[in-house]
């Protein structure tokens, strides 16, 4: 099974609107809303893509529950840990010709939370996988990842990580078989700038000596670079699209790697699927569906090495 973790999902609540005026009312249209955050938005294109998962994690309040039931409409088992108190942050999403977000913060999570979120993953066995995706809330340690990856570290599980600066960086003793920064992302680790292949390969590669196995780096429209656990340096170029709504591009990569490295356990065919998925959202509003992400992986190229 794969179980995806989102300490801070959130309804996502997309507005149109023709021109974003400040210190006036806005007339709007709703583009959707959504059942999201990092993880679950994983669990929602790996359904797509034809693979089940539980989605965890904590929600509270009545939008918890909206939540909850919006990623069982997806077909995604949810199994989250309900606080006793504080509401599930919605989020809103403003398309007014650029993309404006706000994101909130969301509530707080105490300690005993977190015991009851380690008892429901008591579950992940041997050839499980468990998805650790987006930032961690400032009422949590910021090792809360790590945390739960030595609860897990004797289970056999594969840990996948999703996440910046030292929520992602504490996990790399527990060797997560793959991390996924962007680009700046990798870049803030390091304090450089990174904006070549061969740079993210670069310093990829110093993570994977840290203890990742494999390391992709995605590169928005500049496409992705896997390092993997021999050292191998791959390249996929990013579909030739109009960018519509890039919101979950970086999520659907990381089902599309899942899926594609579940279905043939070949890193080079995960990447090139992660890079379809990733361009599939990017190309319209909401995460991207299974017609979408094959149409797509047949206008990625092969993938090549970095030179
Ligand atoms: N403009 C685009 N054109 C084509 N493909 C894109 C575009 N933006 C994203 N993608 C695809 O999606 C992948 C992930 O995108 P990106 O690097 O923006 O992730 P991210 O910054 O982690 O996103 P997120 O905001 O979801 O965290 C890219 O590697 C690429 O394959
Ligand atoms: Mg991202």
């Amino acid at each position: 099974m794969v179980y995806t973790v989102t300490v801070n999902p959130s309804i996502d609540y997309v507005l149109r609107v023709p021109a974003l005026q400040l210190g006036h009312i806005n007339r709007c249209s709703v583009g959707g809303v959504y059942a999201a955050g990092k993880g679950v938005n994983v669990s929602v294109v790996l359904k797509r893509l034809g693979v089940d998962s539980v989605a965890t994690g904590f929600t509270a309040g009545f939008t918890g529950q909206a939540l909850y039931r919006g990623v069982q409409d997806e077909g995604v088992q949810a199994d989250f840990v309900h606080l006793r108190s504080g509401l599930t942050r919605i989020n809103v999403k403003v398309r007014a010709g650029e993309e404006t977000d706000f994101n909130c913060d969301g509530p707080d999570i105490g300690a005993s939370d977190v015991e009851l979120l380690k008892e429901k993953l008591g579950q992940v066995r041997a050839g499980d996988v468990v998805v650790f995706s987006g930032s961690v809330p400032g009422s949590l340690p910021q090792d809360i990842y790590a945390r739960l990856m030595h609860g897990l570290s004797d289970t056999g599980a594969k840990f996948i990580v999703d996440a910046a600066g030292q929520a992602l960086t504490d996990t790399l003793e527990y060797r997560p078989f793959l991390i996924k920064p962007n680009a700046e992302e990798l870049g803030q680790i390091f304090s450089v700038s990174v904006s070549s292949a061969a740079q993210a390969a670069e310093y990829a590669d110093r993570l994977r000596a840290m203890g990742a196995q494999n390391v992709l780096v995605s590169m928005g429209g500049q496409g992705a670079v896997l390092v993997d656990a021999e050292g191998g340096r791959s390249f996929a170029q990013a579909a030739q699209i109009t960018p519509v709504d890039t919101v979950g591009s970086g999520d659907s990569m990381v089902a599309g790697f899942i899926a594609g490295y579940l279905l043939t356990s070949d890193l080079g065919y995960a990447l090139r699927l992660g890079s379809a998925a990733g361009g599939a959202t990017a190309a319209r509003e909401g995460l991207a569906d299974r017609s979408g992400i094959y149409g797509m992986l047949s206008r990625i190229g092969h993938v090549r090495a970095v030179e």
